[in-house]
C-alpha cells in the first residue's frame, strides 16, 4: 500500500528528471548528476506529492517541486560524502560520485544540482512557485541544511559533547529543513494554512534523522546501501550518542505519535502521510 504509493511517486520524479536532463548533453558532470539522482527512497518527493494531494493539487503539477527537492537533497548527499566531509565510498548501494569520478566532479555535481532544484521548482505550472523557491533557498542555506551540516562537522572536533538542545538544532537544520519544505509545499501551493503540516514535519524531520542514526548503529549495510557504524568513531553528535539506542528509539516513537496527531484534522485524507511517518522509523534503508 504505502510502498506502492512511494514507488509511484518515485517513478514520477525519476521520469521528470530524466526527461528534463535530456537536453543537458553528456559531459561528465551531467552524467554524474544523472547517476547521483538514481535510486534512494525519494521520500521528500513523496511528501511534496502527498501534501499537494491533500489540497487537490495533481501529481502532474507537484512533480516539479517534488523533483526540485530531490535534486537539492541529492546535492546535499553528494557533498556530504566528500573526503573533507563524511568521506564515504558507498551511497545508494553504489560508489559515491567522487569515487566513480573525482572530488572536483562531485563538487560541481552538487553545485549544479542545487541550481537545478530551483529551476525545477520554478516551473511555470506550479502555483506560488516564487514563494516555494524563496522557502527552498532558506531551507537549504546557512540557516537551514548548510547550518546543520556545518554544526555536524564542527562537533566532530569539539571536545565538549553537545547537549540535547544543540543536537535538536543541528538535526533540524541538516535534515529537518528540507523535510519541512517538502511536507509544507502542498499548503504553500494551495495558499492554505501550513501550521498542521509544519507541526507534522518538525516531528517527522527529527525522527527521520534519529532513525538514520539508529541505522548507523544497528542497521544492515547491504540494505542501507551505505557504510554503517561510522558515526561513533567519527565522534558525531546524535541522539544515539546522547541517549543510547533504546532512548533514541523511544524518542523517535514519541515524535511520530505527535506528528500523526498534528494532522488528524485532515481525517482519512492524511492516511498516506501518516503511513510515511510510520515508515520513517520502521525502515531499514
Ligand atoms: C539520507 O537521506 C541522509 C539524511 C538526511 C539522513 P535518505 O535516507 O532520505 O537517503 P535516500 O535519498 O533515500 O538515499
Ligand atoms: C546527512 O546526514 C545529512 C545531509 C546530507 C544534509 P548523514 O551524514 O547522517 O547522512 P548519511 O548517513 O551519510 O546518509
Ligand atoms: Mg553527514
Ligand atoms: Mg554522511
Ligand atoms: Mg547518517
Amino acid at each position: 500500500m504505502f510502498k506502492d504509493r512511494l514507488e509511484i511517486s518515485a517513478n514520477i520524479v525519476e521520469k521528470t528528471i530524466v526527461s528534463y536532463l535530456k537536453e543537458f548533453g553528456d559531459i561528465d558532470v551531467v552524467q554524474a548528476m544523472r547517476y547521483s539522482l538514481q535510486g534512494g527512497k525519494k521520500l521528500r518527493a513523496f511528501f511534496v506529492i502527498e501534501s499537494a494531494q491533500l489540497f487537490d493539487i495533481a501529481p502532474d503539477v507537484a512533480k516539479w517541486p517534488a523533483s526540485g527537492i530531490e535534486a537539492m537533497h541529492t546535492y546535499s548527499l553528494v557533498h556530504d560524502d566528500l573526503p573533507d566531509m563524511d568521506d564515504d565510498d558507498l551511497r545508494r548501494g553504489r560508489p559515491t560520485v567522487h569515487k566513480k569520478w573525482d572530488a572536483a566532479t562531485a563538487i560541481l555535481v552538487g553545485d549544479a544540482l542545487q541550481a537545478l532544484a530551483f529551476e525545477l521548482t520554478l516551473n511555470s505550472a506550479v502555483p506560488n512557485c516564487n514563494k516555494l523557491a524563496y522557502n527552498l533557498a532558506k531551507a537549504a542555506g546557512a540557516k537551514g541544511m548548510v547550518m546543520g551540516q556545518a554544526l555536524d562537522i564542527y562537533a566532530e572536533n569539539s571536545a565538549a559533547a553537545l547537549n540535547l538542545d544543540d543536537i535538536v538544532n543541528l538535526q533540524q537544520g541538516k535534515t529537518g529543513a528540507l523535510i519541512l519544505w517538502a511536507v509544507t509545499a502542498g499548503a504553500f501551493m494551495a495558499s492554505e494554512d501550513v501550521k498542521p503540516l509544519e507541526n507534522f514535519a518538525k516531528s517527522v524531520g527529527l525522527a527521520f534523522q534519529i532513525a538514520d542514526d539508529l541505522l548507523d548503529e544497528t542497521g544492515d549495510q547491504i540494505k542501507a546501501g551505505k557504510k554503517l557504524m561510522k558515526d561513533a568513531s567519527a565522534n558525531k553528535a546524535t541522539f544515539v550518542s546522547l541517549m543510547g539506542v533504546d532512548g533514541a528509539k523511544k524518542k523517535a516513537r514519541d515524535l511520530i505519535d505527535e506528528a500523526c496527531d498534528s494532522i488528524s484534522i485532515y481525517g482519512q485524507r492524511s492516511d498516506a502521510l501518516k503511513q510515511a511517518a510510520e515508515f520513517v522509523i520502521s525502515r531499514d534503508y
